[in-house]
Parts: C-alpha cells; sequence; structure tokens
C-alpha cells in the first residue's frame, strides 16, 4: 500500500495550521472591544446617582420600563429603556454593560468589561449641576478612574492592564449640556459667573478644563476615545415649556451657545490628534445627528419630537417641575417608541437606537475621523 509521502503530510499539517491561525486572525478582529469606561452626566448615567443624596434621581418608575436587563424596573438611568452608552458599548462586542462606579458591587471582575462614572447632572465644570445639591463632576469621575486604573494593575498586572486599557478599551465622554442648562443659563447659579463672563470666556474654560480632563485620561493610558459634542439643548421639551415656545419652535441663545462650544470642541479634539502620540479622539457630532431626528422626526417612524413621553406636560410648575424630569405620579404616553424625548431632556430608546448606530456605523458628517467600529479596529 502506497503510505502517504512524508512532504505531503507536512503539507497538509501545514496547511490545517495556517488555516487555523486564520481562523484565529479573524475571531481576533471580530471579537470586539474588552471595556468600555464612560464619563458623562444623566444621558450616560446607568445608576452612579442612586448613591449619592441628589436631585437628580432616575431609580423610580416609570424610567427603565423598558430596559430589559432589570425586567423594566428603575435602574438609575434617565430613559426608558438602554442609553446611548449601553448600546455603544453593545454593538462594539463588550461583553457587559459597564459597572456604575459607586455601586458597592461594583469590585473584582465586575469591572473588567468598564466602569461608568456618569452622573445626572454632572459638567465640566465644577460648579454645574448644583441646583441638585449633589452630582459628579468631570474632575471626580476621573479621579475616580484612577483608582480604578490601580484596580486594573492589581486584577491583571501592570503589563496586561495597559494593553487592556489602552487597545482593548472605549473612552467615551458626554457631558457639556449641563455646564448651559444648569450652569451658565440658570441665573440662581450662574449669578457670579453670567456677570464676569461673557459667552465666549466662559465657553473658553470649558474647553481649557476639557483639555485638562482628556489629557488625564491619556496620562492614565486610555488611547480610545469618542467625545460627544453638546445636542441642540434649545429643542428639548423643557426649554420649549419654560420659554413657551410651540412645538416646532426652539430656544436660540442656547442652541447657539452649544453651537459655539461644539466649533472649539472639535478643534480641541483636532488638536489632541496631534499631540497625543498614540491616541485616537474621535468626535461624535450629536448636535447634527439629534438636529435631523428633531427635524424629521416622522422620517423616523417617531410621531413627535415636541413633547417627551413622561411627564409631558408643558407649564406644570416650570423650571422646579423640570428638575425632576419623569416619576410615578407622571403622566405616561402610550407608544414610547414613537417619542424622540422620554421626559422633558432625554432622548427616548428608540432615538437613543438610531443615534448610538450613526456613532458606530456612521460617515464623517456625524462621527470623525472615524467612527466606533472603525476606533474598535484600530
Ligand atoms: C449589583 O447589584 C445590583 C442590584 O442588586 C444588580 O442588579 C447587579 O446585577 C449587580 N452587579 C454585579 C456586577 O454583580
Ligand atoms: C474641581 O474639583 C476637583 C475635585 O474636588 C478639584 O481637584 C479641582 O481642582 C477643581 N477644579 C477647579 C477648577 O476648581
Ligand atoms: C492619580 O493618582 C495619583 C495618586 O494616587 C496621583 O499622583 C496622580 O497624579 C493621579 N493621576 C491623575 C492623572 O490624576
Amino acid at each position: 500500500m502506497a503510505g502517504v509521502k512524508p512532504w505531503g503530510l507536512v503539507l497538509i499539517v501545514f496547511c490545517m495550521m495556517s488555516l487555523s491561525s486564520l481562523v484565529k486572525g479573524a475571531d481576533n478582529n471580530n471579537e470586539g472591544l474588552a471595556a468600555s469606561f464612560i464619563f458623562g452626566d444623566s444621558l450616560v448615567d446607568a445608576g452612579n446617582n442612586n448613591y449619592l443624596q441628589t436631585l437628580s434621581k432616575a431609580n423610580v418608575p416609570p424610567n427603565g420600563i423598558d430596559f430589559k436587563a432589570s425586567g423594566g424596573r428603575p435602574t438609575g438611568r434617565f430613559t426608558n429603556g438602554r442609553t446611548i452608552g449601553d448600546i455603544v458599548g453593545e454593538e462594539l462586542g463588550v461583553p457587559n454593560y459597564a459597572v456604575p462606579y459607586l455601586a458597592p458591587n461594583s469590585t473584582g471582575n465586575a469591572i473588567l468589561y468598564g466602569v461608568n462614572y456618569a452622573s445626572g447632572g454632572g459638567g465640566i465644570m465644577n460648579a454645574t449641576g448644583s441646583i441638585f445639591v449633589n452630582r459628579l463632576g468631570l474632575d471626580i469621575q476621573i479621579d475616580y478612574f484612577n483608582i480604578t486604573r490601580k484596580q486594573f494593575d492589581q486584577l491583571l498586572g501592570p503589563s496586561n492592564a495597559q494593553d487592556h486599557i489602552s487597545k482593548r478599551s472605549i473612552f467615551s465622554i458626554t457631558i457639556g449640556s449641563n455646564d448651559f442648562l444648569n450652569n451658565y443659563l440658570l441665573p440662581l447659579v450662574s449669578t457670579g459667573t453670567r456677570i464676569s463672563e461673557n459667552p465666549d470666556a466662559y465657553i473658553d474654560d470649558m474647553i481649557n478644563r476639557l483639555r485638562n480632563q482628556l489629557t488625564r485620561l491619556y496620562q492614565l493610558d486610555a488611547r480610545k476615545f469618542v467625545v460627544a459634542n453638546v445636542g441642540p439643548i434649545g429643542c428639548i421639551p423643557y426649554q420649549k415649556a419654560i420659554n413657551q415656545l410651540k412645538e416646532n419652535q426652539c430656544v436660540d441663545l442656547a442652541n447657539k451657545l452649544a453651537m459655539q462650544y461644539n466649533r472649539q470642541l472639535k478643534n480641541l479634539l483636532t488638536e489632541l490628534n496631534g499631540k497625543l502620540q498614540g491616541a485616537m479622539f474621535v468626535h461624535a457630532n450629536v448636535y447634527d445627528i439629534v438636529m435631523e431626528l428633531i427635524t424629521n422626526y416622522a422620517r423616523y417612524g417617531f410621531t413627535t419630537a415636541g413633547t417627551g413621553c413622561c411627564g409631558a406636560g408643558a407649564g406644570n410648575g416650570g423650571q422646579l417641575a423640570g428638575i425632576i424630569p419623569c416619576g410615578p405620579t407622571s403622566s405616561l404616553c402610550e407608544d414610547r417608541e414613537k417619542h424622540v424625548f422620554w421626559d422633558s431632556y432625554h432622548p427616548s430608546e428608540a432615538a437613543n437606537l438610531i443615534i448610538a448606530r450613526q456613532l458606530v456605523y456612521g460617515s464623517t458628517q456625524y462621527v470623525s475621523p472615524v467612527n466606533l467600529k472603525q476606533l474598535q479596529n484600530l
């Protein structure tokens, strides 16, 4: 019987080896990110404010009514379902939602998939959100990440920890709205600031703080960043209600401030991309995505962008009613997926899905210089 010639065997083995390494290589590409670190305000808070003495809370029904992971119970998310941060993590293959930093059980291996530091009412500036009594500003959120960073060294060892943080993690920063809505534009809080600072100086201050904050994250080994600009805050139902506007009108001053900040944010990210070696700062143009949703809501299957689903009543107590946006005594709409806004401030899960998918897969109009799928594979 003619045996298989030795070189034939070698060839077969070689082919099998290269096939398996090919498959492995493909696996690596599709593996997704290991962890998602989330910084920001109530747009992405996943429960930190549950552990603070604060007026900015969402751990009451009907918040979370569509959040599958909790069976519809409130978690502290300021929306009916997933936040943009949750959805982006899912789309990039992160195995679990980032755990809230302040939750007592966010320890040990639970933090390996990422940690969420976001806090309703928080801002770039320390004074932002003081009307809520307590909230975590971005400076403190980064102090907390500094603590997490040391825990990673202990969990994985310094070399693996650095790899995990730098190459296999995404850092998202969604902040700035409160620096206008609950600081600069709020006479109660900002009397001092507004007298001494024109908008240009205030926005310069914000950008300088943020430069420092992003640089600190870089010093702690963050490399893959996505930074959201401020949305059209003049078009949220809360602003329409307190300014007694019609459904399709927006507050000009608030939107102008947002746009001015956004222009400078874009320049800051370009600057940091040139300056901080090995880092990629992705600019998330949430303003334009949300403006498109508000303007052409019917095209996306929504029936309204003017009123929130929960506690939608305009003029029921004015400014103070807006501080606690949605709770058990609020009125609740039936067609939750047909509202762009969940409450007076925050997008619904249906809107969050559209926003998040634009960031992950969208073109440079909405996310640049690369989208998050491309950022994942860098
Ligand atoms: C922490 O506890 C909360 C509330 O009991 C629970 O929903 C969550 O799944 C726990 N998280 C972890 C990482 O164990
Ligand atoms: C804001 O607060 C943080 C933490 O308490 C502090 O480290 C930082 O210096 C403060 N920033 C300013 C500008 O006061
Ligand atoms: C992190 O904390 C250490 C103290 O434990 C401090 O020396 C260092 O400056 C902090 N790093 C940043 C970027 O805040």
